[in-house]
């Protein structure tokens, strides 16, 4: 398996697009992009981002950057909307589910709802992020979280290396 990292991010107000642009930067990583064709501007764009949480929702969306399948890991960071994954990020993880490998995720968010947001990818692969983190939209204004989010994507990177350091073909009898 591939010890190279993506991050992915979806980002309706520009907040947790700046977290992938501070992890990308921190670590030279490559980032793509879940956009929406459909604006979520004004009071009817908010319901229905409080819709989609609660009737968990897969609003149509497009992915722009590399090919997630070419890489060991992948890192997704998005808002919470309703304390659930913003319905965007379930998307993306819904349609490329079979061609992730590892998964880590950053939940942007006003103060709640993150562990549901690591519960529900948990749910669609069938296992868990290898690592979660989660930042207030507070922290990242006040550029707080910077050193956290470095420490982060340093474990990501570990994380990678380590299980790279056993690779299937070691470990079988062919090997020996
Ligand atoms: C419709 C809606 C619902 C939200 N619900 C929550 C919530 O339940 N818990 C929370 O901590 N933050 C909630 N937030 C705040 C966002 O998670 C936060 O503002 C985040 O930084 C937005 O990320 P973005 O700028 O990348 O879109 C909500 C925001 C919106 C628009």
């Amino acid at each position: 398996m591939s010890n190279s990292i993506l991050i992915v991010c979806y980002s309706n107000t520009g907040t947790s697009r700046r977290v992938a642009d501070l992890l990308a930067s921190q670590f030279k990583w490559p980032r793509g992009e879940v956009r929406e064709s459909r604006s979520r501007a004004g009071a009817a764009g908010m319901l229905r981002c409080v819709a989609d949480s609660l009737f968990k929702r897969h609003p149509a969306i497009s992915y722009v950057g590399p090919d997630p399948r070419s890489f060991g890991t992948v890192v997704l960071i998005a808002p919470i909307w309703a304390a659930e994954l913003a319905g965007p990020m379930r998307s993306f993880v819904r349609d490329h589910a079979p061609s992730l490998q590892r998964v880590a995720v950053v939940s942007v968010m006003g103060g709640n709802g993150a562990t549901n947001a690591f519960a529900e990818v948990d749910r669609i692969l069938g296992r868990p992020p290898i690592l979660s983190t989660s930042f207030t939209a507070r922290e990242v204004d006040d550029g707080s979280y910077s050193s956290s989010l470095q420490g982060f994507g340093n474990a990501v990177r570990d994380n990678g290396n380590k299980e790279d350091a056993v690779r299937p073909a070691d470990l079988s009898p062919s090997a020996v």
